[in-house]
């Protein structure tokens, strides 16, 4: 049996493909291991949406490489990216493949052990292809990701997704269903329907006639379905687009219980200016409106959102309005990054780049308000009662960490292993990242 070790980095969207890669690779008669000096296939499956990943990804090929290496591969989003760039500068590497054919990656392996080739570059953006050769799952976890959606239209300008997961496209309601439900069956209770513009879900509907046209099926009507799946405790989906955020898909957070009460809506800036070069399509007010319609529509409802400081151009004004945005929505998490330039971005050739220590000092003043938000609303939660899924163990001896539905850390002691269980959780003390409690009837 040929060996293989895998190096993963990026968003949940690479998680999927990278799990599904494993999986063919299994099946196909490879073996895992988790030395890198054990393997004879060295496999990179990166992302670049933010890093210089490729010069990450560089030092790590000659970092891992030793002499029982026969074959490495490059996949993933830094190779639709760079394509053939990564052999000019690594003359070690094999085989390329971008995130739409991972599934030809055992193939491509065989002919080059086979020495039927010494290169093989497959960057071809085909997605239906991938997910009708989706492999059988070899281990399921009890928190899985499905991904509904793939590509972005949006075509952000400092944005590299467009280019490297290609348009947008919707898989069937059927195939959704179908592997939602073969999931729960083998054990996993909380699902997270996946997509780069999830609410922009356009799908079949499950029995397609000739009188019916296709893409019918949104978002909302996809989780009514599956959340009426026998197994399913929760259910959750990211990532959205504040312009595709329907009245329907908020009515369905106020009716579904099983539907976690919490949206991840990135903004990226609060300024109007900043907003239009960055080709959002939509307003600091647009934004802040919806949000109110869907507090009123479903009162539990939490957000969480993305932000990028730096933006060229972007002056120290400008900046004020993204922190007073951030003030104003009071998060309960966020994420929040440096601008940076990304390869045939419009973004990356404006004029105006901001220097890194200044974006530098803008992160911290935009952290210091989105943590100051989140100790607020952790401490408002004392007291409280949650349903909590435990994920892993902790630093200390007996403690456990889970994620409650607003997708905070819940740390507990107890002496029965917790993970994988749904617990109901007493809170008792917050801290800026996670909150400590109790288990409530044991
Ligand atoms: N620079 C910094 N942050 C970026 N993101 C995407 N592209 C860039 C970039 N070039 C961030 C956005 C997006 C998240 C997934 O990554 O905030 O929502
Ligand atoms: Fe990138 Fe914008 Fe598409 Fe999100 S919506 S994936 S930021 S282009």
């Amino acid at each position: 049996m040929n060996t293989f070790f895998i190096e993963i980095y990026g968003c949940q969207m690479n998680t999927y493909d990278s799990k599904r890669l494993i999986d063919s690779l299994l099946f196909s008669g490879f073996e895992r291991v988790f030395t890198s000096s054990e393997a004879e296939i060295l496999i990179f499956y990166t992302c670049n949406i933010r890093e210089k990943a490729s010069q990450k990804l560089f030092s790590q090929i000659g970092l891992l490489k030793s002499k029982r290496t026969k074959v490495i591969c490059v996949g993933g989003c830094v190779a639709q990216a760079e394509k053939e760039n990564i052999f000019k500068i690594s003359k070690n590497v094999n085989i390329i493949f971008g995130p739409q054919v991972f599934h030809k990656l055992p193939g491509y392996i065989k002919s080059v052990l086979n020495n039927d080739t010494k290169r093989i570059i497959d960057t071809s953006l085909t997605q239906t292809e991938k997910f009708d050769c989706l492999p059988k799952r070899k281990n399921v976890s009890f928190s899985e990701f499905v991904t509904i959606q793939e590509g972005c239209d949006n075509f952000c300008t400092y944005c590299v997704v467009p280019y490297t997961r290609g348009r947008e496209y919707s898989r069937p309601a059927k195939d959704i269903i179908d592997e939602t439900k073969w999931l729960l069956k083998n054990g996993a209770k909380e699902i997270t329907l996946i997509g780069q513009n999830v609410n922009s879900y356009h799908g079949d509907a499950p029995y397609i006639n000739i009188n019916q046209p296709r893409g019918t099926w949104r978002l909302e009507r996809l989780i009514q379905e599956i959340s009426s799946l026998d197994g399913l405790k929760r259910l959750r989906y990211t990532t959205s687009h504040p312009k595709d955020f329907t009245k329907e898909l908020m009515e369905v957070h106020s009716s579904n219980n099983i539907l976690a009460p919490f949206a991840h809506i990135p903004v990226q800036s609060g300024n109007d200016r900043i907003l239009r070069i960055m080709n959002r399509g939509h307003t600091a007010n647009k934004y802040l409106d919806k949000l109110k319609r869907f507090k009123d529509i479903c009162p539990s409802i939490q957000f969480s959102s993305d932000f990028i400081v730096g933006f060229p151009t972007e002056t120290e004004e400008e900046f004020e309005d993204t922190l007073k945005l951030a003030e104003e929505v009071k998060y309960t998490l966020s994420y929040s990054f440096k601008y940076s330039p990304r390869s045939n971005t419009p973004a990356a050739v404006m004029k105006g780049q901001i220097s890194e220590k200044e974006k530098g000092i803008r992160l911290k003043m935009l952290q210091d308000v989105l943590i100051k938000d989140q100790i607020y609303y952790n401490n408002s939660l004392i007291g409280k009662t949650q349903s909590v899924l435990f994920e892993k163990r902790g630093k200390k001896e007996n403690q456990y960490i889970g994620k409650n539905v607003y997708l905070q850390s819940v740390v507990v002691e107890s002496k029965d292993n917790l993970i994988g269980k749904f617990k109901e959780v007493k809170i008792t003390s917050a801290a800026e990242n996670s909150v400590c409690g109790e288990i409530i009837g044991e």
